[in-house]
């Protein structure tokens, strides 16, 4: 019986290697399928048309995806500047939490406290359910690491260097 015990050994071994490399194997599978899911909802919920330089100008430049945008959007507050979405640790989201990345994405919450304008369209995508909030951050963390410090907000009134959008109303005769 010791002996059959002891040569069963090996085999329990084996067996366990075998359910820890299907086990890595699972990891990979999800975090994969997570992955294709954030690629899939950040291009139907268009973040690139804001967040990749040229894009409000009808050109995005592939070089600059999710890199933040140099045309600002006009709001009566301030011109807010779509920021660089990119895992770059200085200028884009490289040191930022999964956590702060979702909270941004659902409630307009920065880090730092500071609300977020809605032209950044926080308040819709708070109805995003939490798998796909962090499927959208899991495949952020994938996209090539871009360095560009988009303008901070600049309040409404002050001088301005970059160009920005904003709305104006026709002049009456
Ligand atoms: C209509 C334009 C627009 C779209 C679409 C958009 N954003 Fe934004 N986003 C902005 C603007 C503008 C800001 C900055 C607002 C401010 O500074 O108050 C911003 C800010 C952010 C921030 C905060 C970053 C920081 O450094 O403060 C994150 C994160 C973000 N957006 C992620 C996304 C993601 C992910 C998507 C797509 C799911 C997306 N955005 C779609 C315009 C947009």
């Amino acid at each position: 019986m010791k002996l059959l015990s002891w040569s069963l050994v090996p085999v329990v071994m084996a067996c366990s290697a075998v359910v820890y490399a299907a086990n890595i194997d699972n990891v990979g599978a999800d975090r994969e399928a997570l992955v294709a899911r954030g690629n899939y909802l950040v291009s139907i919920m268009d973040c690139t048309g804001c967040h990749t330089a040229g894009a409000l100008r009808g050109a995005p430049d592939p070089q600059r995806f999710l890199a933040g945008s140099d045309i600002g959007f006009g709001t009566p507050q301030a011109i807010v500047y779509p920021p660089n979405l990119t895992p770059d640790v200085d200028t884009g989201l490289g040191r930022w939490s999964d956590a702060e990345v979702v909270a941004a994405i659902t409630s307009g919450q920065r880090p730092d406290g500071r609300m977020l304008s809605p032209v950044m369209p926080w308040p819709s995508y708070a109805r995003l359910s939490s798998d796909d909030a962090r499927a959208v951050v899991a495949y952020l963390r994938t996209i090539p690491a871009v360095s560009f410090a988009a303008p901070t907000p600049v309040m409404a009134g002050s001088d301005i260097t970059f160009p920005y959008m904003t709305l104006a109303m026709p002049a009456s005769k």
